[in-house]
């Protein structure tokens, strides 16, 4: 199977997909596979929905595309329309683009116009967090810390400086739960002393970091902390919920359960639900207004920006959720799934660590619950748990590398948010079905 969190792409000996149905999906020989992490946390609504492949059809039978920098298109004007509801409002302009790196490298840039419109041509650097992952073009990559991604393009990235990971699982050398956040605010605000306020641009972070930690909420009062640091020097705090928001998290904006209202956002997977790639990156009118006094418009864009039929489906994939109280059906039983993986996983001692919120939820291995320790990476436990699951047809994303860039061993849970309690429980037991098996084969 492919190895979603490490440092390659195995794409020899791959069952062949034929169809798929619901939470599942069904290989040439028939073989049924559970979605339980939408992929890549993915398919928000599972596959093959009636009302969006109908919605994508009809639009095909229209026009499939008109060009953005030509057409607006009645199926962007209601995605637009409902992105902005089902946001809060807190946006000025939403970016359409094809997928999350696209949406990532999409905010980096129009954080640097903002500054070049306002004259401050010296406000370039960006600010990142260790062991995150916000994408594979080279803006994206260089503000990721992800080792294991980075090293073959090392030399080329963009100088970005780091800071710790906000994980109250693996804090900081000296920190405790009281301390954690106001050290990681001052270890932010001397990055910035460091670098000096006029030289940098935007601090990025994901509010849950996703393949890089396992899923990490940030401790309650980060977000706040590292906005107030940011606005103090004049630099744009950007969210990349690219796999955390769009409703996985309980929340449409993973950073509503924080409070907190970022100058920039990135969203993509469950954005269109996997029907058609499709990204966006949310502008606040506090950074649309200087750009487009100065400058008239956003110097970021694509030949399929916008594209029809992927906001056809974005549309259509955003109305079921709204329609259905999905994003409030995957915070309630996120919650009470969280419980259960965490009873049926309690009876194995290397399960150290079960958290989350809504339907994104992480696994930790570890060879001591005490000392937190992981597994050495040349075990590959993590992926070895994801094959076995895959073997007994669950599909779960198994990541490593969350401790130091090597070692570190996680699974992500990140369901359909309409997945049926009968499917919820079928992860659970498979899941734990996968992780006996890899810790029994020491
Ligand atoms: C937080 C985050 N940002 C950006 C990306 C890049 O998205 P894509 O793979 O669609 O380019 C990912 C992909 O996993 C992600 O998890």
């Amino acid at each position: 199977m492919a190895r979603g969190g490490g440092s390659g792409f195995g794409l020899q000996d791959l069952s062949r997909i034929a169809r798929a149905q619901g939470s599942y999906l069904y290989d040439e020989t028939g073989k049924a596979y559970l979605d339980g992490s939408g992929g890549p946390a993915v398919f928000c609504i599972g596959h093959a929905n009636a009302e969006v492949n109908a919605a994508i059809c009809r639009q095909l039978d229209s026009i499939a595309y008109a060009y953005r920098y030509l057409f607006t298109s009645s199926a962007l004007e209601s995605l637009t329309e409902i992105v902005h509801r089902i946001s809060g409002h807190c946006f000025k302009d939403i970016l359409y683009c094809a997928d999350g790196s696209e949406a990532v490298e999409s905010a980096l840039k129009v954080a640097l116009q903002y500054h070049a419109a306002r004259g401050l041509m010296t406000k370039r650097r960006f600010i990142a967090r260790q062991r995150s992952w916000h994408g594979n073009t080279l803006g994206a990559l260089s503000v990721s810390g992800f080792a294991a991604r980075r090293r073959a393009f090392e030399g080329s990235l963009l100088d970005v400086a780091f800071v710790s990971p906000a994980n109250a699982y693996r804090m900081p050398e000296g920190c405790t739960a009281d301390t954690l956040v106001s050290h990681l605010a001052a270890e932010l605000e001397q990055t910035i002393l460091t670098l000096g306020p006029d030289n940098v641009a935007a601090f990025v972070f994901e509010p849950i970091v996703g393949a890089a930690g396992g899923v990490v909420p940030a401790p309650p009062g980060y977000a706040a902390a590292v906005q107030a640091v940011c606005a103090k020097h004049d630099v744009l705090l950007i969210a990349d919920e690219v796999m955390c928001g769009a409703g996985r998290s309980g929340t449409w904006c993973a950073l509503e359960h924080d409070g907190v209202v970022p100058d920039l956002m990135s969203v993509a997977k469950g954005l269109a639900g996997g029907y058609i790639p499709l990204g966006a990156t949310l502008v606040s009118a506090k950074v649309a207004a200087p750009i487009v006094s100065e400058h008239g418009a956003y110097m970021t864009g694509h030949t399929f920006s916008g594209h029809t039929a992927a906001c056809a489906a974005g549309l259509a994939v955003q109305t079921i959720i709204e329609r259905d109280g999905l994003v409030e059906r995957a915070r309630s039983k996120g919650a009470a799934f969280q419980q259960a993986l965490r009873g049926s996983l309690s009876k194995f001692d290397e399960v150290g660590d079960v958290r989350g919120r809504g339907f994104f939820i992480g696994v930790e291995l570890v060879t001591d619950r005490a000392t937190r320790a992981p597994f050495a990476p040349d075990r590959g436990l993590s992926f070895d748990i994801g094959q076995r699951a895959f073997a007994d047809g669950l599909i779960c994303y198994p990541c490593s590398g969350n401790v130091d860039g090597a070692a570190g061993d996680t699974v992500i849970l990140a369901p359909p948010y309409n997945a049926s309690d009968a499917e919820l429980e079928e992860i659970d037991v498979k899941l734990s079905r996968a992780v006996g098996a890899a810790l029994a084969s020491k």
